[in-house]
C-alpha cells in the first residue's frame, strides 16, 4: 500500500488568497489535504480532510460542524484527538470516543492522534489512549481508523522523534491494533522517508505542509 501523506494545515494560510494559492500547488498530488472547515466548500479534490468534527451530526450545538455535513461535501478524513484539540479545547477521550464512532457512522475515514507530552511514559499513554478512545468499536471499525502518533513534544517543535522512538511506539501500537499507523512531529522533507523506511504506513505533517515546495518534496518522495 502506498504511504498515506496527510496535511494539516491548522489555523492556516492567514487568508483566503494565499489557502487558494496553497491549494493550487498541492491539489494534484496523492496527498490528504485538511484545510480549515471555512475553506473546504471552496476546493474540489478527491482527498479533502477536516481537521475536527462534532460527535453529533445536527442539533442545537453552536459553531459545531457534524461528520455528516462533511461526508455530504464529499469529503473523505477527518482528524479527531490531535493533542492541539485535546490540550488547547479541553477534548477528553470520551469526546474523542464519541467523535469516532459519528464520524465512522457518516461513513468517513477518521485519524485518530495520540501520544505523549514531554516527561510522560509513551507506552502509558499510548495503552491509555487507545484503550479510552476506541472502546465499543467494532473489529470491523477498527480497520477503517488510521493512527497517527504524534508525540506531543514533537509537534511543530523542530524536535522530531528519532526514528529508533518512533519505531518502537509503532510496534507498541501494532501490538494493539490493526490498521494504518502514521508518524506526524516536526516532518520535513529531509527526515520523512526515514519513518515510512521503518515501517511507518504514512504520515501527518503540520508546518511542513504550508510550504508548497517542501510538501511536494516530501509526497514525493514518500
Ligand atoms: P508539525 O505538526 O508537523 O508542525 O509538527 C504535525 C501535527 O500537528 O499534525
Amino acid at each position: 500500500m502506498k504511504p498515506l501523506i496527510i496535511a494539516n494545515w491548522k489555523c492556516n494560510p492567514k487568508n483566503l488568497i494565499e489557502a487558494k494559492k496553497l491549494f493550487n500547488k498541492v491539489k494534484k498530488l496523492n496527498a490528504v489535504i485538511c484545510p480549515p472547515f471555512i475553506y473546504i466548500s471552496l476546493f474540489k479534490s478527491a482527498n479533502l480532510g477536516a481537521q475536527n468534527c462534532h460527535y453529533e451530526q445536527s442539533g442545537a450545538y453552536t459553531g459545531e460542524i457534524s461528520p455528516k455535513m462533511l461526508k455530504d461535501l464529499g469529503l473523505k478524513y477527518v482528524i479527531i484527538g490531535h493533542s492541539e484539540r485535546r490540550i488547547h479545547f479541553k477534548e477528553t477521550d470520551e469526546m474523542i470516543n464519541k467523535k469516532l464512532k459519528a464520524a465512522l457512522k457518516a461513513g468517513l475515514k477518521p485519524i485518530l492522534c495520540i501520544g505523549e507530552k514531554k516527561g510522560e511514559n509513551a507506552k502509558k499513554i499510548i495503552s491509555s489512549q487507545l484503550k479510552k478512545d476506541l472502546k465499543g468499536i467494532s473489529k470491523k471499525d477498527l480497520r477503517k481508523i488510521i493512527i497517527a502518533y504524534e508525540p506531543v513534544w514533537a509537534i511543530g517543535t523542530g524536535d522530531f522523534c528519532k526514528t529508533e522512538k518512533a519505531k518502537k511506539a509503532l510496534g507498541f501500537i501494532k501490538q494493539k491494533i490493526n490498521t494504518r499507523i502514521l508518524y506526524g512531529g516536526s516532518v520535513n522533507s529531509k527526515i520523512s522517508k526515514s519513518y515510512i523506511k521503518v515501517g511507518f504506513n504514512g504520515l501527518l505533517v503540520g508546518g511542513a505542509s504550508l510550504d508548497a515546495k517542501e510538501f511536494i518534496k516530501i509526497v514525493k518522495n514518500a
